[in-house]
């Protein structure tokens, strides 16, 4: 669903999401006759002339059908699994008969292919943006699993890794337009503007952390950088707002002298509106959490503080959606090229991220779930008898006198794939 301007008392506001809007009309603060911007006429129209708004003031019902589709996966910290659990979350949509699409919008360090065992992928981004591809359609691979397809990064280029705002824009455009169910982002490391614009862009952003202090410090300083851009664009033409988001006991990194409820009560001592507006975006921003590889069960207390810290001093309501266990059947699938959900479906990790899953990610009712996860968990058994083994080894280069490496080498074994660069695939790729 697209973001949207609106202009209300010959000011404008946003750009807010359907949720957004659905919020403030509910309220009672935004109503049929507001006008919106209507980008392809290039003009403002009354919010009831607009298709797409039909369902904001209608019945729940209506507007609850139009469920999300892109999916972002995020977090501050490097290596916390962000790209694993992206891959396995595919293989779970799939498997329970939704058509999905990952995409790897890693933009620095594509690797997404990697772990679907997809060495040399036929396209990437690169062929998107060089070969001028009318759309992200052009560019989506099969993958082993029925019904899961991948839009792989460019791997190698970091040509991307700065993508102009125009293209940035167009990619964003061209997700809504890709023919799946689901789209699942994997989003790099880091809070730069290109992680949060595409974090934001998504109907549902899920931030990724494991239980060290760095990787919750990285992951709720994440969470605050997402939700202070949201805030500055929202309210990009009103001063004072922007003025309070921006004194240094608000925007600095590290503690926050002055939580959101006391800016919004500064707002709305000169301005009702803009901080009824400023309250539906904290109402409405919620981020989801999985905390990964955690240990012992004194973790997952973790994952609960950040949810507590967001409440208390970004007045936001995170979704801590549970845990995946830390498991060894994780690395050994990265190690065989293989989602880890599917190289064993019964591992704890595989177990964690079913339940996550099925109860809190689909909104199952308790009953309903119960006997999706016997039927996933049937489907994956069957997924796993036919995935491909990725023989490594055997596809490494044959050890001969025609090697670079030949005269110094320890392990020469002529006529024999080479044990030492059995990972040239994937360099190569
Ligand atoms: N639950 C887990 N148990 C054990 N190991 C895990 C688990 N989750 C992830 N890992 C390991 O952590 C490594 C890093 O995971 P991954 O590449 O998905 O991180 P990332 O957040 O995408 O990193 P980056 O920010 O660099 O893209 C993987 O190689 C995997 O072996
Ligand atoms: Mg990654």
């Amino acid at each position: 669903m697209n973001s949207l301007f609106i202009r209300v008392d010959d000011k404008q506001y946003g750009p807010f999401s359907h949720h957004e809007l659905r919020g403030l009309a509910k309220k009672g603060k935004f109503n049929s006759a507001d006008l919106v911007w209507h980008e392809e006429n290039g003009e403002w129209v009354h919010a009831e002339e607009m298709n797409e708004l039909r369902t904001i003031f209608t019945d729940d019902a209506a507007f609850e059908a139009s469920e999300s589709k892109i999916i972002a996966v995020g977090g501050g910290k490097g290596g916390v699994g962000k790209t694993v659990l992206t891959a396995s979350l595919g293989v779970a949509f799939a498997s329970m008969g939704r058509e999905t699409v990952l995409v790897d919008a890693d933009f620095g360090g594509a690797n997404l292919h990697t772990v679907m065992g997809i060495l040399e992928p036929e396209y990437t981004f690169f062929d998107f943006y060089t070969l001028h591809r009318e759309t992200l359609n052009d560019i989506v691979l099969p993958t082993p699993v029925e019904q899961l397809k991948l839009i792989s990064g460019a791997c190698g280029t970091l040509g991307l890794a700065n993508p102009k705002y125009s293209q940035k824009l167009r990619f964003i455009k061209q997700l809504r337009n890709i023919d799946a169910d689901y789209v699942l982002l994997d989003l790099g490391a880091g809070s730069s503007y290109n992680v949060i614009d595409f974090f934001l862009a998504a109907d549902e952003g899920i931030v990724v952390t494991n239980p060290d202090p760095m990787a919750i410090q990285e992951a709720f300083s994440f969470i605050k950088i997402c939700l202070m851009r949201k805030l500055k664009r929202a309210f990009h033409g009103n001063r004072q707002v922007l003025q309070l988001l921006e004194q240094d006991e608000v925007s600095r990194p590290g503690r926050m002298l002055m939580s959101m409820s006391e800016i919004v009560a500064k707002i709305r001592e000169n301005d009702e509106r803009a901080a009824d507006f400023f309250e539906q975006v904290l109402e409405s921003h919620k981020p989801k959490l999985i905390l990964n590889m955690v240990m012992k069960p004194d973790d997952v207390k973790e994952g609960i503080a950040i949810q507590a810290a967001a409440a208390e001093l970004l007045s936001i309501d995170v979704q801590y959606l549970g845990f995946i266990s830390y498991d060894n059947s994780v690395r050994d699938a990265v190690r065989e090229l293989k989602p880890f959900l599917l190289r064993d479906p019964r591992s704890k990790a595989a177990q964690d991220l079913a339940k996550l899953v099925n109860i809190k990610l689909l909104g199952k009712s308790m009953f309903k779930s119960l006997w999706e996860k016997r039927k996933l968990k049937k489907v994956l058994l069957d997924e796993q008898q036919h995935y491909p083994d990725m023989d490594l080894a055997a596809k490494a280069p044959i050890c001969s006198v025609k090697c670079f490496y030949w005269d110094d080498c320890e392990y020469q074994n002529g006529g024999h794939p080479c044990s030492v660069r059995h990972l040239d695939p994937i360099f190569r790729g």
